[in-house]
């Protein structure tokens, strides 16, 4: 008898209403990546819940995949069928665009990109499950994380008659056990037996790292951390400028060069990543509790994310600016929470379109040795008129004496308040 079969099966009893205890089980989509949690898991799933699987593998841009590898991997170890999908296009227009729209950055640096793409991959799966027949849905998230978060709440939302299994939360293995597992199942083991030290993920608007020496926070990130951007110190010594287009908030052009969202969006990339651009250290608090440490590169959204914030500052009013960054701090919240599907960020993505209906026109970016900063924009919406901000004259629309009577009247309450506050002292 294996050491798998002697385990205690999991899970024994349901916490949550949609999962799956094993007698329910009968065929499961697997959200397969092709990496060791996942392949292990193709094999425990057929074993311990007796079930067929099919696995499902989704493009959202991460750079270096071999998709036929991964499918081939699927069908050697027993998959019924091997799905391959590419959602780049869907990925970036329906999940970027509104992300950018929202100059989605959660805790103010992360920009959202795991947390964009695990509803999409949580909506395919559902969309694959019922074409192909599954009851169950299988995906390889701890029971630590965010992403367990978005796609199971993603799944019961749109799914409800769907059941979920997270056989990595549930079964005892440590990684020992797991190649130990997969050696004797004829499972290949990418790279020997040496534990990879960090946990990756990774889509076309940005790549994470966690775990391993990244969690000694008295420690600088290692060099071999960084495999999509450029260390800034090793980046090159002449500066480049790239110019962003943007229509209604979405980024059309680039250098004047009309592109498609998933081929814009991968230039950019490749530009900032040879500049060092879109490194974040990042202290996160996660909707479960913890508080950890990622280590991000995200060189697009570094460029196309601040030159339209850069933008949207140019064509909107001062009462607009104020506002909004309140309202993207909460869809930021909502979607880094898994929220997908809450109805108020249909609503606050009705504001953000509102909003990004004046977001035209073009912001110039210069990228340097780590930094990507605005250094021109223009706009055919900018609320500015370089004759009325300049120290000139403003040819009778700006009458600099009406000055000293706007500010008698906007701090009136404001004053009268110092003085009452302070009125012991003032007659002291
Ligand atoms: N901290 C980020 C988030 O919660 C990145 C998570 C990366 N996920 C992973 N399975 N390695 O979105």
């Amino acid at each position: 008898m294996s050491a798998a079969a002697d385990r205690p099966r999991s899970p024994i009893a349901r916490t949550a209403s949609y999962e799956a205890v094993p007698e329910e089980v009968g065929r499961v989509l697997l959200l397969y990546s092709g990496g060791l949690d996942t392949s292990v898991m193709l094999r425990w799933i057929q074993e311990e819940y007796d079930a067929d699987v099919v696995a499902l593998t989704i493009d959202l841009g991460q750079p270096g995949e071999d998709f036929d590898v991964v499918r081939g991997k699927a069908l050697d170890l027993g998959a019924l069928d091997c799905r391959v999908v590419d959602a780049r296009e869907q990925f970036a227009y329906e999940y970027v665009l509104p992300a950018i729209k929202a100059n989605a950055l959660y805790g103010g640096g992360y920009p959202l990109f795991t947390a964009l793409g695990r509803p999409l991959i949580a909506r395919l799966a559902v969309e694959a499950a019922r074409e192909t027949g599954c009851d169950t849905i299988a995906h390889g998230c701890t029971g630590k994380g965010n992403d367990q978060v978005r796609i199971e709440a993603t799944v019961a939302a749109l799914a409800p008659e769907l059941k979920i299994v997270a056989p990595v939360r549930g079964w005892q293995m440590g990684r020992e056990e797991e190649i130990a597992y997969a050696r004797e199942h004829g499972i290949p083991v990418k790279g020997g037996t040496e534990a990879p030290p960090y946990s990756i993920d990774d889509n076309l608007w940005g790549r994470s790292s966690e775990g391993g020496p990244i969690e000694e926070l008295s420690e600088a990130p290692r060099a071999d951390v960084f495999q999509l951007v450029t260390r800034p110190e090793e980046a090159p010594d002449e500066p480049e400028l790239v110019a962003v287009g943007f229509e209604r908030g979405c980024p059309v052009t680039l250098d004047g060069e009309r592109l498609g969202l998933v081929e814009l969006l991968e230039r950019a990339g490749e530009l900032g990543a040879r500049h060092g651009c879109g490194i974040v250290d990042h202290i996160e608090d996660r909707i479960v509790g913890l508080k950890v440490r990622d280590l991000y590169e995200a060189p697009a959204a570094a460029i196309v994310l601040t030159a339209h914030r850069e933008l949207e500052k140019l064509v909107s009013t001062i009462h607009q600016n104020n506002f909004k960054p309140g309202l993207d701090r909460e869809w930021a919240f909502l979607v880094y929470g898994g929220l997908w599907h809450e109805p108020l960020l249909d609503d606050l993505n009705a504001f953000m379109d509102r909003a990004n209906e004046q977001v035209t026109g073009t912001v110039t970016m210069k990228l340097y040795k780590g930094s990507a900063t605005p250094v021109a924009r223009s706009s055919p919406n900018a609320l500015y008129d370089p004759d009325l901000a300049g120290f000139g004259e403003s040819g009778g629309l700006f009458s600099q004496a009406a000055s000293p009577g706007f500010i008698e009247l906007w701090s009136l309450q404001s004053r009268m308040a110092y003085g009452l506050r302070h009125r012991e002292e003032g007659t002291g």
